[in-house]
């Protein structure tokens, strides 16, 4: 079972939003998914609880029960636990980057976002657990401040692939209780996302690479 976990010291970033399109997707593409909501705020939760369909499943978890409920996932057979995190330092957070195989790091592109994820990053390393930015909320098309930004991320550390760009389906599925993937298919935010999820499956197999000539 692997464990990856969507964190950084800000709100707003698409922490939940990403962590419930790539959860669904995840599920999509074959893998036994649960989602955990270790947000105070329990916006992932209230998600799950819009949802009408079974799977994945969400639960709020405290963070000092976090690593037994892990073991017990992964007895009942799941394959993938995503978790969600609040936007500050918290012990939830730091339980959570103990858990994570891979700890991703939602930035938009913006001074404030990628300051943000310095220290999150910083304590990321401290510990040892790997993780990738995902430039989220981007405008369609290569801005400069998007290219600068990502390649700003290229240097601190891996930047996942696709860039996730601002689209209304991700609004969408959220109020919805689903994932793009769901809301539409054949769309362009459901095709990043599954993107996304191979990046991210890739990466946990040592086989993905942040893509700074992408950027170049
Ligand atoms: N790729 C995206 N396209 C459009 N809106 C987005 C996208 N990612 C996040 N949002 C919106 O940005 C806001 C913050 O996202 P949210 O997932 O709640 O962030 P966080 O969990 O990090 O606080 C929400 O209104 C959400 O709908
Ligand atoms: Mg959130």
């Amino acid at each position: 079972m692997k464990v990856i976990a969507f964190m950084t010291q800000k709100g707003g970033t698409g922490k939940t939003t990403l962590a419930a399109s790539v959860g669904v997707a995840a599920q999509e593409a074959g893998e036994r998914v649960f989602l955990i909501d270790l947000d105070p705020q329990g916006s992932l939760a209230s998600w799950g609880e819009r949802r009408e369909a079974e799977e994945p499943a969400v639960d709020r978890i405290s963070p000092d029960k976090l690593s037994s409920a892990l073991i017990g996932l992964e007895q009942a057979g799941y394959t993938l636990v995503v978790i969600d995190t609040q936007g500050v330092d918290s012990p939830a957070t730091s339980a959570a980057m103990r858990s994570a195989d891979l700890a991703l790091i939602p930035a938009r592109a913006s001074a404030l976002d990628l300051e943000a994820a310095r220290p999150t990053m910083a304590a990321l390393s401290r510990l040892s657990r790997p993780y990738a930015f995902v430039l989220n909320q981007c405008s369609a098309g290569r801005t400069s401040r998007m290219q600068d930004a990502a390649r700003a991320l290229n240097l601190l550390g891996v930047l996942a692939m696709p860039f996730i760009v601002q689209r209304a389906d991700h609004v969408d599925a959220i109020a919805f209780g689903i994932g793009v993937t769901e809301h539409d298919a054949h769309g362009k935010a459901a095709d990043e996302i599954r993107q996304l999820w191979t990046w991210i499956k890739r990466k946990m197999e040592g086989k993905a690479h942040g893509q700074t000539s992408a950027v170049a």
